[in-house]
């Protein structure tokens, strides 16, 4: 049985060996002394500027290898994992980054790690837990797992034909608005879900194509409208680029929240811009955070308390975190399913400060589609920010 302890100053010498043995076979031709010496240097310097991000791994009080962890505000990062060669091929592995699945899952984050290309062993086994890549620089893959909130469950039950936010109340005035800014250009959708801002939109005339994360949503977007009608990508929004150039790119249902970090956020204004004609316009639609209801020492606001359904926001106000619990009740009232999204807040003056770093401006605020005007009370927004023509390449 394999256990983790934080590791020492003591441990130095030990860490290092491990790490050697276990990427020998990779580095044949090292020079051993001076590899050794960047190695005690390196794991030095680690344990002093993160002291808990170090472990030992043990097997039966045994020593057999390292474990590099960062836990950050929006991520957990595997940093590194080395085991003995003698105790590889054990599942020990395995079950340790299972641990920190479960970990970030728990966390509402995702799991983060790099892969240096010449390592295909360890990339199967990254492939085979779920890893998908993001990015890659001059030596490895980047890889992020996440625990998959938009299952085929979450997306079969969705739609709510002519209900809530899929009523004509809401789509009406969503679409009618959109089209306008879109002009006689095309419209991105950013997250574009099961399509239910683009279907009623590419049938006002509008051409629109869309990227998301989820292919079962983009299943059920496909009972609705081709792929020639409205063409998807899939990826991260904050990263993909989808071909051709658009008028308007749009973002709505809160959704930018759903990126966990400041820098995904930013990182996701500027993909919208690279999208963009000069002048085109980036649509927000985000709710404003609702600390005022939260009094000192309470972690958690009820947000809505209907028969059949609860809703629980819980606060880390340190990080600008909200996790999200809905209680879906079922029709007896006997049993609740529980989902949790997990959010990073974003203060209205923030957003626009994203805005300007990736080359936009604010060109409108509003509190609804409507164009009812945007107070301290209200409670969302409709930002329009316009891309400014001299600057494209952000
Ligand atoms: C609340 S739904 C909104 C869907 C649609 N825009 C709508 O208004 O109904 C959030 C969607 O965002 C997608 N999503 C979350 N993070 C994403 C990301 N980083 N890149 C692309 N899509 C993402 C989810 O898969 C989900 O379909």
């Amino acid at each position: 049985m394999h256990t983790l302890r934080p590791a020492t100053l003591d441990d130095v010498d030990f860490l290092v060996d491990v790490a050697i043995e276990a990427t020998r076979s990779r580095s044949p031709e090292a020079d051993e002394p001076s590899w050794r010496q960047g190695f005690v240097d390196l794991t030095r310097e680690q344990m002093t500027e993160d002291p808990a991000g170090t472990s030992v791994i043990e097997l039966d009080g045994r020593p057999i290898g390292r474990l590099r962890v960062a836990r950050h505000p929006g991520s957990v990062e595997l940093c590194g994992i080395q085991l003995h060669p003698s105790v590889q091929g054990r599942g020990i592995g395995t079950a340790i980054i299972r641990q920190l699945q479960q970990e970030a899952a728990g966390r509402g984050v995702p799991l983060d790690l790099g892969v240096e290309r010449d390592n295909p062993n360890a990339r199967r086994l990254y492939d085979r837990l779920g890893f998908l890549q993001y990015a890659e620089d001059d030596r490895e893959d980047k890889l992020r797992w996440r625990h998959d909130i938009w299952t085929n469950d979450l997306a079969t039950t969705y739609d709510t034909p002519g209900v809530g936010m899929f009523s004509d109340d809401v789509l009406g005035p969503t679409t009618e608005r959109l089209a306008e800014l879109a002009g006689d250009g095309r419209a991105l959708e950013l997250a574009i879900g099961t399509g239910r801002v683009a279907v009623p939109l590419a049938a006002r005339g509008v051409p629109v194509s869309g990227i998301e994360l989820s292919p079962p949503m983009v299943e059920q977007l496909r009972t609705k409208a081709d792929d020639a009608t409205i063409p998807v990508t899939i990826g991260d929004m904050s990263a993909v680029r989808v071909p051709g150039e658009f008028t308007l790119v749009y973002l709505v249902f809160n959704t930018i929240s759903n990126l966990l970090t400041q820098e995904e956020q930013v990182a996701c204004f500027r993909n919208a811009a690279r999208h963009l004609t000069p002048g085109g316009r980036f649509v927000i639609e985000l709710w404003v955070p609702e600390l005022r209801r939260l009094p000192p020492g309470l972690p958690a606001t009820v947000g809505i308390a209907d028969p059949g359904y609860i809703l629980l926001d819980t606060y880390d106000v340190l990080h600008q975190h909200v996790t999200s619990h809905h209680f879906r009740f079922t029709d007896d009232s006997t049993e609740a399913r529980l989902t949790r999204t997990p959010h990073r807040y974003i203060w209205p003056a923030e957003l626009d400060l994203m805005a300007q770093l990736a080359g936009f401006t604010l060109e409108s605020r509003h509190a609804d589609w409507s164009g009812t005007a945007f107070t301290a009370d209200s409670p969302s927004h409709i930002s329009v920010y316009r891309l400014n023509a001299v600057r494209k390449d952000c």
